[in-house]
């Protein structure tokens, strides 16, 4: 199962997945190629750190959604890789019909909170202000209405009472290293 990983920041769910996949624990899934829409994003970084190609690409021209020109040119590019799954890790851009067309039924995305609750950004802050007891992350297929498609799988996480929104956020991105290589693995053994 081919896949290929879009991320625009620090890329720590990116390298779970990779160091899942050299420790043998990412089934038949295999990460073929890392885009960015930030040339500095330390993501690009694990390309070389784990032997896959990775690299920008230009989104332009607009700033929080992939559409005419960028849109294209993820789609050429991503086509030409041959995914069976896209994975959206920490991709911060809303993705439009053209580009959901061209890849139906494989986008997965990873948002940390546990849906259909506290979507869009700072969903880690925004369960932490409303004072919840549990939140957690999610891995679902993307759809045009954004973090609304249908979910793949969960993860909870209990909110103690002597946690931080920091040690929060340390135990989301705990639980969402661990949910989505096995997401992944599960697929590849579905898919074969
Ligand atoms: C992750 O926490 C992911 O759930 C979130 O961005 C972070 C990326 O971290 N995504 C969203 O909020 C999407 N709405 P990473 O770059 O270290 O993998």
């Amino acid at each position: 199962m081919r896949v290929v990983i879009l991320g625009s920041g620090r890329g720590s769910n990116a390298e779970a997945i990779l160091q899942a996949q050299k420790e043998g624990r990412l089934g038949h899934a295999e990460v073929v190629q890392i885009f960015s829409d930030k040339p500095e994003a330390p993501i690009l970084e694990l390309g070389t750190r784990f032997g896959v190609p990775a690299a920008y690409i230009d989104p332009a021209p607009f700033k929080t959604k992939l559409e005419r020109e960028g849109e294209g040119r993820y789609i050429d590019a991503i086509r030409a890789c041959e995914p069976d799954v896209v994975v959206l890790a920490g991709f911060m851009r809303v993705l439009k019909p053209g580009f959901l067309d061209a890849f139906a039924g494989k986008i997965i995305n990873l948002h940390p909170s546990l849906l259909p609750s506290f979507p869009g950004l700072d969903g880690i802050g925004q369960a932490w202000r409303q004072g919840v007891k549990v939140t957690g992350c999610t891995v679902h297929y993307v759809t045009p209405e954004v973090d609304e498609g249908p979910i793949v799988d969960q993860s909870v996480v209990r909110v103690e009472a002597d946690d931080t929104l920091e040690s929060l956020e340390m135990k989301v991105h705990a639980a969402e290293h661990e949910l989505l290589p096995l997401v992944l693995a599960r697929l590849s053994e579905t898919a074969s």
